[in-house]
């Protein structure tokens, strides 16, 4: 293991070079224009993991899905066999003028490296592939067996995975899985996520009339859609209460003390993040009363309008709007069923509408279910010395308010294996945002911990892991 680790570090740049080679392309999933750079990225990941030792190869499909690059290495019979999970495909770029570098070309500062995607989530990509390589090319043998899956379609919803499983079910099968694409609480806090929100969304579209009329003729008299809308909306806002939608957090459940005395040893710094965020200074935290802000975004719901059109404000003329529509998104939380928060939603914006007026709701993207695991077992002992040891610091057990598709489905495929979630990015990421970046200091400590987690892994037997 030593000379694997020192091989982490002899090959450094080596390894910062393959991540820029990934962030070099636009594999963007969330607009369907960027198809064929997620078919590079898919490709240069398979080169990726060839060069690392991987065998087999290749990139995967099923029907119209974007493409997943996978690999394996099972010569270890006996041994446990490790399932690594990222994904290659990334958000978009809007808000362009505020990056201060090319958001595509991997750029070192401040002991960071930015590019979008170099923390969320091609970063877990070169991790994982250095910790395979740093073994391979150092005792030309891997104390466990590998299968590795990076994903094209995460920022999506993960949407075929259901079908992902049917067609491939037997070539998946592992004993434990590994997924970085998560946070670390802090710079250099090695965390180990045990909680995902799910998420459900709806559009809602309002319509008054058939088309646009002078605002001179028919103002005062006409139902105004964006205002209809947004009455509608605005029925969502809970100061620092509960949401108001009646039925909402029946399924809701309640944090245990023993979970809220641990998220209260957490470190948190309310006036850091505001300013990190440039919150403006009038305003005040939206959280209820009576949680935390780590409470509140890992274990409560939350309602987010994520789109609002009506007519854009360039070109805006006198006219009363005949159409106005928003997607409102919920993150759902253990133990809430999708299919009742939708239920509950979509009556809540249906109900008594203003003036009458024809209001549509219709569920928008796959919903994805929550994930909540106990975070104790050989697994996760193996995972927190591990981290223990690549960044010489106590890890900690926490949440995440966002979510991935793939990690609740793909531990039920295995039978309940357990999901190792270890943290790559940090709270100055800026991941989805301008200026994403990845804190090269615990990359390379994240990668220290994936080499030390095969080597203690390797010393458990399959059916001992879980
Ligand atoms: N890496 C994120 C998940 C995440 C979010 C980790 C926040 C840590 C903090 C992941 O790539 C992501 O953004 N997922 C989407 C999934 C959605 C499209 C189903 C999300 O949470 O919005
Ligand atoms: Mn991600």
């Amino acid at each position: 293991m030593q000379q694997a680790l020192e091989w982490l570090s002899k090959h450094h740049e080596e390894i910062v070079h393959g991540l820029a080679e990934l962030v070099a392309i636009q594999s963007i999933s969330t607009d369907g224009e960027h198809n064929p750079e997620i078919d590079r990225t898919a490709k240069l990941t398979c080169d990726q993991m060839r060069q690392a030792g991987l065998h087999n190869v290749d990139t995967l499909r099923v029907g119209q899905s974007l493409p997943y690059a996978y690999g394996e290495w099972l010569e270890a019979p006996g041994k446990p066999t490790v399932f690594l999970y990222a994904h290659h495909d990334v958000q978009p770029v809007n808000f362009v003028e505020q990056w201060q570098s090319d958001p595509w070309k991997l750029t070192r500062r401040d002991g960071r490296l930015f590019g979008r995607g170099s923390a969320d989530d091609k970063g877990a990509i070169a991790a994982q592939i250095g910790a395979i390589a740093a073994y391979r090319k150092t005792h030309n043998t891997l104390p466990v067996n590998i299968k590795m899956l990076v994903e094209g379609e995460e920022e999506v919803g993960s949407k075929n995975l259901l079908k992902f499983f049917e067609t491939h079910r037997e070539r998946l099968k592992s004993d434990v899985i590994v997924v970085c694409d998560t946070e670390n609480i802090e710079i250099g806090i090695p965390s180990i996520t045990y909680s995902l929100r799910g998420i459900v969304a709806v559009q809602v579209d309002v319509t008054t009339a058939k088309t646009p009329v002078h605002s001179g003729m028919a103002g005062g008299a006409l139902p105004d859609a964006a205002i209809a809308l947004n009455t509608i909306l605005g029925r969502l806002y809970w100061d620092n209460d509960p949401l108001p939608i009646p039925g909402f957090y029946e399924q809701v459940r309640p944090l245990s003390d023993k979970e809220r005395a641990a998220f209260r040893k957490l470190p948190f710094d309310g006036e850091k993040l505001q300013k990190e965020i440039g919150m403006a200074s009038t305003a005040r935290f939206a959280t209820e009363k009576g949680y935390t802000s780590y409470e509140q975004t890992w274990r409560r719901p939350a309602v987010t309008v994520i789109a609002q059109e009506a007519s854009s404000i360039k070109g805006a003329s006198n006219q009363v709007l005949p159409k106005a529509s928003a997607i409102v998104s919920c993150r759902i939380v253990p133990d809430q069923k999708p299919e009742h928060v939708l239920e509950k939603l979509t009556a809540f914006l249906k109900n008594d509408p203003p003036w009458g007026c024809e209001v549509t709701v219709t569920p928008h993207g796959p919903p994805v279910d929550w994930w909540m695991t106990d975070p104790n077992g050989p697994a996760f002992e193996a995972a927190l010395s591990a981290m223990r040891g690549g960044f010489e610091r106590d890890p900690v057990a926490i949440g995440c308010g966002g979510s991935i598709g793939f990690v609740g489905p793909l531990s039920e495929l295995f039978g309940g294996a357990p999901a190792l979630l270890m943290g790559i990015e940090d709270p100055a990421s800026n991941a989805h945002a301008p200026n994403e970046s990845l804190h090269e200091g615990d990359f390379k400590k994240l990668m220290a911990a994936l080499v030390r987690l095969f080597d203690n892994l390797g010393k458990l037997t399959p059916a001992r892991v879980k």
